[in-house]
């Protein structure tokens, strides 16, 4: 009798054991901060690009790996076809490739970059990113052609410019390259340079702000330029630069950032921000997604296919683009 009940047991559940009654295909989508302004953008865009194809589901780790780690074994269990993830810490992305590996699931990256030779651990893992370099570039051009034009900039007179820095989260390949291109860049342009400070505000705005009331309380009268990692911490800076009389009564600092979010182009608007350099979200997420759901079908995807370029069979870099803002007062 027991017997029996068993293999009907069996004869019933094979079928969804064996796929045969197959859920919803559907692509996981492991992000490390909702918080973050640039990546809800990223988030949004996935969100809206999936929108009549392979559904998404999207998670939030809120900065911690170990969250991830088990979010991202609950899409393997539950059949995801593909797996896109923007990593809480980039250097444990061999463990999440090795995880998907075994599951045959594939993989892309985005905007926290895998080292190289995780990336080359399997080949159905793909990078969806910025070249860091460049925007570190495009920011110092900006502050550059400022301090040009405005000699009024060197508040000292001394022919140097005294700036401090707000830098991302430590261990970010955006936070080590910007800053290195930034101070290469405004060096190659013939700028004499004295860094009074610098200290992370982990790409948050509210750590910007306390970063930036901490140098102004060191040095006030000296500092001439900010130029922050992200526009969410040059935000912060501008509010506490704002407290100590900033951007009234003609007095102006100039203060860069990076990304162009919704906020920092405001910011931009009303001139409280130097410039900043559009690190385009929405292509981002674009990409990011049309990779994903090729994976999923099971195909190699091709630059046609996706409508993207794919260099080294694996990496899709959307490009930055400049924006200086009018606050040239
Ligand atoms: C963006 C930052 C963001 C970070 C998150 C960077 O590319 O510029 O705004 O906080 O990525 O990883
Ligand atoms: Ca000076």
């Amino acid at each position: 009798m027991r017997k029996h009940v068993l293999i009907l047991f069996l004869l019933i559940s094979l079928p969804l054991f064996s796929g045969g009654m197959k859920e919803e295909p559907f692509i996981g989508v492991a992000i490390y901060d909702f918080s973050d302004s640039f990546i809800a953008e990223v988030r949004d865009s996935i969100a809206a690009e999936s929108e009549g194809g392979i559904p998404v589901r999207i998670v939030d780790a809120a900065r911690r790996q170990q969250t991830q780690n088990g979010q991202i074994e609950a899409f393997i269990e539950d059949g995801a076809s593909a797996i896109i993830v923007n990593s809480v810490d980039r250097t444990a992305s061999g463990v999440i490739i090795e995880k998907c590996m075994q599951s045959n699931v594939p993989l892309v990256f985005f905007n926290r970059e895998p080292v190289k030779d995780d990336m080359s651990k399997w080949d159905k893992v793909y990078y969806v990113g910025a070249n860091a370099a460049d925007s570190g570039r495009m920011a110092a051009d900006i502050l550059a052609d400022y301090w040009f034009q405005h000699p009024e900039a060197d508040r000292n007179g001394d022919g140097v410019l005294q700036f401090v820095l707000i830098k991302g989260e430590t261990g970010h390949q955006d936070t080590e390259l910007r800053t290195e291109y930034f101070i290469e860049t405004l060096l190659s342009r013939g700028i004499r340079l004295d860094k009074l400070h610098e200290d992370t505000g982990e790409w948050n705005r509210s750590k910007g702000y306390d970063v930036m009331k901490s140098f102004i309380a060191h040095s006030e009268d000296e500092i001439e330029a900010v130029f922050a990692n992200n526009d969410d911490m040059a935000l912060g800076a501008i509010e506490a630069l704002q407290e100590s009389g900033f951007f009234s009564g003609g007095r102006f600092m100039p203060v860069v950032g990076i990304d162009g979010t919704g906020s920092g182009m405001k910011a931009l608007q009303n001139g409280t921000l130097l410039g900043t350099v559009y690190n385009d979200a929405v292509n981002q997420g674009k990409a990011a997604y049309h990779l994903a759901a090729e994976l999923a079908e099971g195909r190699i995807p091709t630059d046609e296919a996706i409508g993207y370029e794919i260099t080294d069979g694996r990496y899709v870099w959307i490009p930055y683009r400049p924006l200086p803002g009018d606050a040239e007062q």
